[in-house]
């Protein structure tokens, strides 16, 4: 074979598509079979912060040991009562179902819609009490709806922790939502006041020195007053009576109940 017909356009085109196909077998394998891995690691993530929020984590822990001892139920949020659903529902795909989902008109949050039945995380302590309660929250900062996981302790009012596992805001400004530093504020903090009204605030700027009120008061984020707006109004909204409001409510009777018995 001479060098001309080595290097004719034919051969050049049969090479490229040869390297192309092998590149994309290579590429498409790589995707298949790390799909699943993909799915468990992210689920795997979502455990994690779920027990971060709830104060059930270590570094080293055996994740899924630890969250043996959280039950996922599901809630309608229009009567706060348990309902069941499927394994496989995802209450952030049903927001957007014409059925399984509703348009909000009034949407704090800035998330438009919301799924009727949403999913919470239920964990017990050793005598089989209810501990901590992990709620799903999102909403909108400056800009990415920002997801994560808001606990209480069986109280229903002491926050044990809040934790967001997603979201696109700036590092270093909106992105300090992640600041273990600005987490650690939230543990303890009130949600409701003596009258049962929804007062946790976050300010814009720093929870003055001694105010009377600082359990209700989280800080803001400087120089991220947006994505600090976001996370008061999606904390404020997910407690509302649009969301967990009605389930809060009974499963307070609930639990009050059951400590009584
Ligand atoms: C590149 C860039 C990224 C920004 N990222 C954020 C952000 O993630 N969250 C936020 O609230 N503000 C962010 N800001 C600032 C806002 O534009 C706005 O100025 C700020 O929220 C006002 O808050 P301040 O009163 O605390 O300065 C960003 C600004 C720039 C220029």
């Amino acid at each position: 074979m001479s060098h001309h017909e080595r290097d004719s356009i034919k051969n050049v085109i049969k090479v490229s598509l040869l390297v192309c196909l092998v590149c994309a077998l290579v590429v498409a394998g790589a995707a298949v079979t790390l799909a699943p891995k993909q799915v468990e690691n992210r689920e795997r993530f979502r455990q994690v912060n779920i027990l971060r929020a709830a104060g059930m984590y270590e570094p080293g822990i055996d994740v899924a040991e630890a969250f043996g001892r959280v039950e996922r139920r599901f809630v309608d949020f229009s009567t706060g009562d348990y309902v069941e659903m499927p394994d496989s529902y995802d209450p952030l795909s049903a927001a957007r179902d014409a059925e399984l989902g509703l348009r909000l008109q009034d949407d704090p949050a800035g998330i438009r819609s919301m799924a009727r039945v949403g999913e919470v995380f239920v964990a017990r302590g050793d005598d089989g009490r209810v501990s901590r309660i992990v709620l799903p929250v999102h909403g909108y900062g400056l800009w990415s709806t920002m997801y994560g996981f808001l606990a209480l302790e069986a109280d229903l009012d002491t926050v044990s922790g809040l934790r967001f596992f997603e979201h696109a805001e700036t590092p270093g400004l909106g992105g300090e939502v992640d600041n273990p530093r600005w987490q650690a504020q939230w543990n303890g903090k009130r949600l409701f006041d003596e009258d049962g009204e929804f007062a946790l605030e976050v300010l814009k700027g720093r929870v003055p020195e001694g105010a009377t009120d600082a359990q209700h008061k989280v800080d803001g984020l400087s120089g991220a007053t947006i994505t600090t707006r976001g996370v008061d109004n999606l904390v404020r909204f997910w407690m509302g009576e649009q969301a967990y409001g009605p389930f809060l409510a009974r499963l307070r009777q609930e639990i009050g109940n059951e400590s009584q018995g």
